[in-house]
């Protein structure tokens, strides 16, 4: 069986590697790793690699940055000919980008079958292109592999049949887990991040088109965290498309830069492990990712999520996240009781044990074996 993975943002290399690692010891399995490229940068894309022990990509597409529609019909034109190349029996697809998106849509017009990982999740805000990156994928793949039970509610609700979903868990957890060890070990070695080892201070990331394309918003946020920094330092590794927004700001718009009490430390993108021991040692975090509410409840670490809603509701219900939509004035009431010892406590929602990617593979092993006792193909040729 050969089963070719496709990748392509930062948050896909975390899901993919403990499914690829988990999947290396089945013999009769031979796996392929495209890199659509969406990702590029050091930064965003090869440090991950790296830490997170990724095999080199196969064949990297190196589509880059685009308006939406232009990087998902360039991705749909580089893979469709190695996937018709390779022809495997499998296509697995990660989370919810524009990467997962086009490899499932090209997959199902070549006949291949496809395999969704972190499957169901909905956030119900169509004005995210996530939201239609998932709804799509799911109602595309064959296999759904789930994270929480909310997403096998709302595979339901949408008529997919639950012979083609699984409850596995959450594979950005198994990372998190596997990798937490050697973080906090990085934590204490790099100098760099000394100055952090004996202070409190807040851990801010934010790239959201809703919270960093429109410039009003964009300096409302900044000046919030200014004004929260002159109580409580914060870190803010800026994300390029954020970046990117603020070199576009008039000076004028920026008075942060001249507020002197202001303990705003605005720092390049960090790797997984920098950036693990960061939110571990945190006394808050403020994000509007989906990745880090999760890996935030997994370490028990308050949450506040610049968010009108969240695909991953069990960090609200069991976790420590909370959600402050755009509302400037909770964001500070929140940090004040945080900062006031009252923060929210969480607990550790379930299959969030480190094992889901192993869950994945038992999965793909069984349903080869129960293929090819009955003879039934995984893909057809359809051209
Ligand atoms: C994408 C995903 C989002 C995910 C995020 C994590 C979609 C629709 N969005 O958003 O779900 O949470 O990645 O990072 O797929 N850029 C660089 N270097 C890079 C990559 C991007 O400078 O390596 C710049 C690009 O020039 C672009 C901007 O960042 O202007 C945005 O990149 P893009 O991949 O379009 O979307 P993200 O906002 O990163």
């Amino acid at each position: 069986m050969k089963i070719v993975h496709v990748v392509g943002a930062r948050p896909n290399f975390m899901k993919a590697a403990p499914v690829i690692a988990a999947l290396k010891p089945e013999r009769q399995i031979q796996q392929v790793l495209v890199h659509t490229g969406q990702h590029y940068d050091q930064r965003m894309s090869s440090i991950f690699f790296t830490q997170l022990g990724l095999p080199p990509p196969d064949v990297n597409l190196g589509v880059g940055s685009a308006s939406h529609t232009v990087q998902l019909a360039q991705t749909m034109l580089r893979l469709e000919p190695v996937l018709a190349e390779q022809f495997p029996d499998l296509v697995l697809v990660y989370g919810d980008v524009n990467s997962t998106l086009a490899a499932a849509l090209v997959s199902s017009r070549l006949g291949l079958r496809v395999g969704h990982v972190e499957a169901g999740l909905r956030s119900f805000d169509r004005t995210m292109p996530e939201e239609i990156n998932r709804l799509l994928t799911d109602q595309i793949a064959d296999l759904l592999f789930t994270p929480s039970q909310d997403a096998n509610q709302h595979l339901q609700r949408e008529g997919i049949p639950a012979e083609k979903v699984f409850l596995v868990g959450n594979v950005m957890i198994d990372t998190l887990v596997r990798l937490l060890p050697q973080a906090m070990q990085q934590w204490h070695d790099n100098r760099d991040l000394h100055p952090w080892q004996h202070q409190p201070y807040a851990l801010v990331t934010l790239h959201r088109p809703s919270n960093v394309d429109t410039p009003a918003m964009l300096t409302r946020i900044m000046a919030t965290l200014a004004h929260i920094s002159e109580s409580l330092p914060v870190i803010f590794p800026i994300h390029p498309r954020t970046s990117k927004r603020l070199d576009d700001l008039p000076l004028e718009h920026k008075p942060w830069c001249m507020d002197t009490k202001a303990r705003l430390h605005l720092v390049e993108p960090l790797g997984y492990l920098d950036f693990l021991a960061l939110q571990r040692h945190a006394t808050l975090v403020i994000t509007d990712s989906g990745g880090i509410q999760e890996e935030t409840t997994f370490l028990g670490v308050p949450c506040l999520t610049l968010r009108e809603n969240t695909e991953r509701p069990v960090t609200l219900t069991h976790g420590s996240n909370i959600l402050i939509g755009h509302d400037m004035n909770r964001l500070h009431t929140e940090v004040a009781r945080i900062l006031a010892g009252q923060p929210k406590q969480g607990a550790l929602p379930m299959l969030w044990d480190g094992h889901a990617a192993e869950r994945i593979a038992t999965i793909l092993v069984e349903q080869t074996a129960s293929r090819r006792e009955t003879g039934s193909l995984w893909s057809q040729r359809v051209v």
